[in-house]
């Protein structure tokens, strides 16, 4: 009788809501941002399709990931994201978050698909995700046998929410399609080779 393998390859992603996130602690940290820094709007791909001087996408990944120098608001984001990553590393034994970087898009600012390469595991918190918005589109690393088409999964995330996905996963931010800004944290989580060979 021909059998299934119904679990031959699997693709481990988690969500978790950031407590207390849209009712306390939003406005707070998001005041933390220096969102009129002109090194984070420097035309970068991302930008809206109609981009002008005064409304343009934020990203300080450059500013800050990029070279290595953690922004100013990185501890207190471990802080708001304690719980989850708790749970994550409890999971993970070993991951371990050293920087992050912030990208905030206006209406029909997107980021092109990608992946953040070998790492290990990257999450998305979304900070700000009106009802409008759409969370991260995640591409199928396997194609359809018949047809080989890549399906691709919007995971239901809400503001609030962090996700983490294996780093090698293809993902893109659509276009945003909405008047409010739709703002997220992003980081990856690495083990160093003496954890990954236990
Ligand atoms: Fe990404």
């Amino acid at each position: 009788m021909i059998q299934k393998f119904d679990d031959l390859f699997q693709v481990p992603v988690y969500r978790s809501p950031v407590p207390n996130w849209s009712t306390t602690l939003k406005s707070d940290f998001l005041n933390l941002v220096d969102w009129d820094d002109r090194e984070c709007h420097a035309g970068h791909w991302f930008d809206p399709v109609e981009s002008s001087q005064d409304v343009c996408a934020y990203t300080d990944y450059y500013k800050y990931y990029d070279a290595g120098v953690q922004p100013d608001y990185f501890p207190n984001l471990l802080k708001i994201l304690r719980q989850p990553l708790q749970e994550f590393q409890q999971l993970h034994p070993g991951s371990t978050v050293d920087n992050a970087w912030c990208q905030r898009y206006t209406e029909t600012a997107c980021h092109p698909a990608h992946n953040h390469g070998a790492i290990g595991y990257s999450a998305v918190f979304y900070a700000q995700l009106s009802r409008g918005a759409s969370p991260t589109a995640f591409f199928s690393p396997v194609a359809d046998p018949w047809t080989g088409q890549i399906e691709t999964i919007v995971p239901p995330c809400v503001e609030g929410d962090i996700i983490f996905f294996p780093s090698y996963m293809i993902h893109q931010s659509l276009p945003h399609r909405d008047s409010i800004d739709k703002v997220i944290f992003s980081f990856n989580l690495s083990k160093s080779q003496e954890q990954i060979l236990i």
